[in-house]
C-alpha cells in the first residue's frame, strides 16, 4: 500500500498544523475538512475512543475517496471507573466549557486518595483497503489545585509521572514528547514511513 495523500478529519486548524509539521518530511500532501466544505459534523456518538475515531475516519474516507485519519481522546481516571473517558469534552453536561470541566473533575474526586489517571488518544487511518488503529498513553496523577497557564483541557490539573510540573506548566514541547497525542501521532509517522515514498 502506498499512501501519497492524506485527509485529516478535523477543522481545528491547530491540529492540522501540528500535523502538516510533523509530516512535512514526507511526500504526502496533507488535507483536512477544511479543504472539502461538503464534509459534515460528525456525531461522536460512540462507546469508545475507538469507535468515534474509526466513525470519523470512514465518513471523511466515505465522502472523498482518500486515506483519512483522524484522532480521540479522552482523559481516564481510575477512582471514577474511567470517566470521564469518551465523555471528555461534555464532562459537565451540554454546554460545557474547559473550566467547568476541571470544576466538575476537582470536586468528585474531593478527599479521595486515588487521583491517578491517564490521557488516551486514539487515531483511525481508514483507506480503500484497510483500517488501522494507533494508541498514545500517558499516566499521571490529578493535582488537587489548578496549575499552570499553557495547554488547554483539563491540562492544569494533571500531572504525568515522574515531572513536578502539571501539563500546563510545561512547554508545548516539552508536552508534545510525552502527551497521549504526541505518542499516537509517533506511531502514525512510523506507520506511514513505511508506507509512503521518501
Ligand atoms: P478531542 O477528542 O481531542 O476533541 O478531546 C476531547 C476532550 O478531551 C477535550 O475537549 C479536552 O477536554 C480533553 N483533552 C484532549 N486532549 C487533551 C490534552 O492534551 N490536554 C487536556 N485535555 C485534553
Amino acid at each position: 500500500m502506498e499512501i501519497n495523500k492524506l485527509v485529516l478529519a478535523t477543522r481545528n486548524v491547530n491540529k492540522i498544523e501540528e500535523m502538516k509539521e510533523l509530516l512535512s518530511d514526507l511526500e504526502i500532501e496533507v488535507l483536512s475538512a477544511l479543504d472539502f466544505p461538503e464534509l459534515e459534523e460528525v456525531d461522536e456518538d460512540q462507546p469508545t475512543l475507538e469507535g468515534n475515531a474509526l466513525k470519523k475516519a470512514r465518513y471523511v474516507h466515505k465522502v472523498t475517496q482518500l486515506p483519512s485519519l483522524s484522532d480521540d481522546t479522552g482523559l481516564e481516571v481510575e477512582a471514577l471507573n474511567g470517566a470521564p473517558g469518551v465523555y471528555s469534552a461534555r464532562y459537565s453536561g451540554e454546554h460545557a466549557t474547559y473550566s467547568s470541566n476541571v470544576a466538575k473533575l476537582l470536586n468528585e474526586l474531593s478527599g479521595m486518595e486515588n487521583r491517578r489517571a491517564q490521557f488516551r488518544s486514539v487515531m483511525a487511518l481508514v483507506t480503500a483497503t484497510s483500517e488501522f488503529t494507533f494508541e498514545g498513553k500517558v499516566e499521571g496523577v490529578i493535582v488537587e489545585n489548578e496549575r499552570g497557564d499553557g495547554g488547554f483541557g483539563y491540562d492544569p490539573v494533571f500531572k504525568p509521572i515522574g515531572f513536578k510540573e502539571t501539563f500546563a506548566e510545561l512547554s508545548s514541547q516539552q508536552k508534545n514528547e510525552i502527551s497521549h497525542r504526541g505518542l499516537a501521532i509517533q506511531k502514525v509517522l512510523d506507520f506511514l514511513l513505511a508506507n509512503s515514498q521518501v
